[in-house]
């Protein structure tokens, strides 16, 4: 079975660490996202997966290389954006060396789903598309769907107005498409598959919908990258993941779950946790609190500061008696003076 990943978006709400780095590398529990989305597609049977990359492509390349996971990795790049059905259509070739359905995948995206399940609904609907749909309590900021009692969908809408989503069972960006889906996107342009392929597909009674309740979480804007970190603290990474190289003060207070990366320094008196990433050579000194956070590699936490709910980029240098609050992003080698108080 294969995978197209799309990777190729540009991250502009969680700028400006998506300067740097693409959304997809940013660390949840120390691992690149788009590393636990590939484990995940690895554990389900997915052979191939093809990185659809534009934005930063040589970030994947470089990480990624020829495989992972057991898995073989291809890579379609793109010279321009062409949205979320346009690089579907620019991988035509790699996905045509058979005539099997492929997944395709918002790259931005943890959960579990069972993908060996969906591919099976789609096969015994015999629909061109499935779509996996997963209920929220604020369905807005996605692609809805009306669906009937045989999971057929019957209307697409993405992003609705409020008021106006017909259902709280949203798109969760995880399809299974037949090849015939690639008739019908144009070649070489921008073409949004919300938009443009799928109400088209369900106006033509091919576009099913694959309800599943596991794990599911959109990394778009700071809080919800800051829950991710800390849905997969809880459930999938280690309880406890202090890495060897680290040199964490018996006199600190480390609460679980978090992740500590190597070279990274908790000195006597700091409390970490619960739910704190703290990348690779990372420092946090006498006193210092970091909760519910996320620190990127060499970023510097000083004396009795306070990190609550953000996310610090790498190298920033926190000065101490700082608190930072309330889903704050702090910008790569930024320097925040003592005795600041930052909230969004
Ligand atoms: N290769 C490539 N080229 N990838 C792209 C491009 C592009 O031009 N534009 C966006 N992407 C990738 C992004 O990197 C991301 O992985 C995925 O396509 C979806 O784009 P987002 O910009 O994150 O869309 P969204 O979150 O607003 O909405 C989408 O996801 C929701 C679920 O989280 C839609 O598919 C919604 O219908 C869905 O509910
Ligand atoms: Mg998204």
């Amino acid at each position: 079975m294969k995978a197209l990943i799309l990777a190729g978006g540009f991250g502009t709400r969680l700028r400006p660490l998506t300067c740097t780095r693409p959304k997809l590398m940013f660390p949840v529990a120390n691992r690149p996202l788009l590393d636990w989305v590939l484990g995940e597609l690895s554990k389900n049977g997915i052979t191939t997966a093809i990185l659809a990359v534009n934005y930063m492509a040589d970030v994947f390349v470089r990480y990624f290389g020829k495989s992972k996971y057991g898995m073989r990795i291809l890579y379609s790049r793109e010279t321009k954006p062409l949205g979320t059905a346009g690089p579907i259509k620019k991988a035509e070739t790699l996905m045509s060396e058979d005539e099997e359905p492929f997944f395709v995948l918002n790259g931005d995206i943890l959960s579990t789903i069972d993908y060996r399940a969906l591919y099976k609904a789609h096969l015994d609907s015999k629909a061109r598309a499935t779509i996996a749909l997963h209920e929220v309590e604020d369905p807005s900021r996605f692609g809805v769907v009306e669906l009937n009692e045989k999971n057929q969908i019957l209307r697409f809408i993405e992003k609705p107005k409020s008021g106006e989503a017909p259902s709280h069972l949203i798109n969760a960006g995880v399809y299974v498409l037949d090849h015939s889906v690639l008739d019908i996107i144009p070649d070489g342009k921008e073409v949004s598959i919300e938009r443009e392929i799928f109400p088209v597909l369900a106006n033509d009674k091919e576009l099913f919908g694959y309800r599943f309740e596991s794990l599911w979480v959109d990394i778009g804007k700071p809080h919800d990258y800051i829950l991710a970190n800390k849905v997969m603290l809880n459930t999938i990474a280690a309880q406890n993941h202090i890495e060897r190289g680290s040199k964490v003060s018996r006199k600190a207070k480390i609460i679980p779950p978090v992740a500590i990366a190597k070279g990274t320094v908790v000195e006597a008196d700091a409390v970490v946790g619960p739910y704190a990433s703290l990348g690779e050579g990372v420092v946090i000194k006498r006193g210092s609190r970091v909760e519910n956070s996320i620190l990127f590699p060499h970023a510097w936490v000083d004396c009795s500061a306070s990190v609550k709910n953000a996310i610090v980029g790498e190298g920033a240098i926190i000065g101490s008696w700082v608190k930072i609050e309330m889903d704050c992003i702090v910008g790569d080698h930024a320097i925040i003076d003592n005795n600041v108080t930052l909230t969004c």
